[in-house]
Formats: structure tokens, sequence, C-alpha cells
């Protein structure tokens, strides 16, 4: 039967490929976006052209009113979603002392919180199908921290705690909950990454960062996308309670990058 899955942040980067990789499936999928609706329709477009389906609906996750907003559209337009995948996040690089107390509170707020608004309200109809994928996208800084970006880290780090313990309490009504951990990924907020270190005078910093990576490249969003679309079908029923990293073996490495 087709399945409806909603990807958060859906109208560009990983998202999109996401949203793409579950369309290609045979998902109704539905585009979340922030305030990019122009981008979300963008992707929407792309299904439709292939002949698959969606639809786009705006939230910002980080707020609670606006995801339950979008809850009860949703419910007014589908009958529950069966896969989530809590993709929209944001990072912001900065020195450990120089981290503002905003800038800690909008990446907690956003990758952590505001995937958890988003999956207590569409876990519901899930525990009554008695069948749902949930799916975080986490990072490889959430599993072994990355230089500048603890705010970050420690959010991308939470999800896999909340991931893991939702995963045993869910697992009686066949629901499977897992993480995917994304390297570095050439979207905007992966090349913000480098273009921060390179401000701070970091000589070339994503090449001394590939000349580390055994496979001297970075991950690519349909290489995240690809996972997703195995997690989220009846052939990754087995896995719940996972952390998968996909980073084109980034995670291997004895170095990281060089000033
Ligand atoms: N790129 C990497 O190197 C990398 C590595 C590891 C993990 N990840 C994770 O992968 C996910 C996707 O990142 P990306 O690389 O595709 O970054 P991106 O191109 O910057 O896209 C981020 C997406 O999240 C959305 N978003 C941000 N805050 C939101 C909010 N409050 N409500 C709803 N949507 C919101 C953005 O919407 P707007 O268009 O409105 O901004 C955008 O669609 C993130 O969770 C990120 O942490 C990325």
């Amino acid at each position: 039967m087709k399945k409806t899955a909603l990807v958060t942040g859906g109208d560009r980067g990983i998202g999109r490929a996401i949203a793409i990789k579950l369309a290609s499936m045979g998902n109704y999928v539905i585009i979340n976006y922030r305030k990019r609706e122009e981008k979300a329709r963008e992707t929407l477009e792309i299904l439709k052209t292939n002949g698959w389906d969606g639809e786009v609906v705006k939230a910002d996750i980080s707020n609670k009113a606006d995801v339950e907003n979008m809850a009860r559209k949703i419910k007014e337009s589908v009958d529950g979603v069966d896969i989530l995948v809590n993709n929209a996040g944001v990072g912001f690089a900065s020195r450990f002392i120089d981290i503002d107390y905003d800038s800690w509170q909008r990446q907690i707020q956003t990758n952590l919180t505001g995937s958890f608004y988003v999956t207590k309200l569409l876990v519901e109809d899930m525990i009554k199908k008695r069948w749902g994928r949930i799916i975080f996208i986490s990072s490889i800084a959430g599993i072994h921290g990355v230089m500048f970006l603890s705010a970050y880290s420690a959010s991308k780090a939470g999800i896999i705690g909340l991931a893991k313990s939702l995963a045993i309490e869910l697992a009686e009504f066949s629901i499977t909950v897992n993480v995917v951990a994304p390297g570095f990924v050439g979207t905007k907020l992966g090349s913000s990454y480098f273009g921060w270190l390179e401000s701070i005078g970091y000589k070339k910093p994503l090449e001394s960062y590939l000349s580390y990576v055994p496979s001297h490249r970075l991950a690519e969003e349909e290489e995240i996308a690809n996972i997703v679309g195995f997690l989220s079908s009846n052939e990754g029923s087995g896995i719940t309670g996972q952390v998968i990293a996909v980073d084109a073996g980034s995670s291997l490495i004895s170095g990281f990058v060089k000033k």
C-alpha cells in the first residue's frame, strides 16, 4: 500500500534528495519548509515531473505552535504519516568560548527540540496503524565531535539518545527508529563550516580535510537519501535503534584540518 512520508526541511539540500528518493519508491511525500516556499515547490515539481506525488507544508519546526498547525494540516490532508524523516537542522561554527547563548539555543531548539515536537505530534497515527518508520538525520559530529561545532554536536548527540530510547519504546508497534549520521556534505550547511574555518585563518580547510578522508571526497546528498530509503522500507524492518554513518569513511580518519 502507498505510504505517506514527511521530510522536514525538504525544500533543499539533503532533505530534497530524501524527498526525491522516497517519492521514487512510491510514497506520497509531504515536503516541509520553513520560509522558502519557492524551493519547496521546486522539489515538488521534480516529483510531479517524474509522475510521483506529494504536497508542501510550511512550519518552523523549532516553534511548537507551528508544528501543531502542521500536524493538524497533515491530519486533514492524509491519513497520518507512516514515514517521518527529521531532517531539518541548523549548524553554526564557533569557538566554544565565543558561542553566544542565542546560537546555542537556536541549534538545540531546532535540531533536538524541533525533532522532538514533530515526532511527538506524528507518532500517534503510527501507533494506531501499528507500523511506522522514524529516521533522524544526526551527524558524525554527534558521534565523535567536531572542532568548533560543540553546540551543534551536542544537539546531534541528543538526537541519538532520543532515537535509541524511542526505538525501545516503539518496537512493540512495529515502528522502527533509526539515525543516519552524514559526514560533511557540500550543501549550504556543510560548506559554511569550511568557509568559517577559512575566515579564522585556516588555509584551504576543505582540501586539508579531504586529504585525511580515506576516499578523499565528501558524502553526497543522494548517498544519505539511499540509506534513508532503505530504512523506510519493509526491507529495513529488522533495523532499529541504530546509528548509521554515511560519510565516505571520514569517521575513520586519524587527522582533521591543519592550520
Ligand atoms: N551538510 C552537511 O555537511 C551535514 C553533515 C551532517 C549532518 N547534516 C544534517 O543534515 C540535515 C540537512 O542539512 P543540509 O546539509 O541539507 O543543510 P541545508 O542545505 O542548510 O538545509 C537545511 C534544511 O533545514 C531547514 N530548516 C532549518 N531550520 C528549520 C526550521 N526551524 N524549521 C524547518 N526547517 C528548517 C532549512 O530550511 P530553510 O530553507 O528555511 O533554511 C533547509 O531546508 C541537517 O539536519 C544537518 O544538520 C548535514
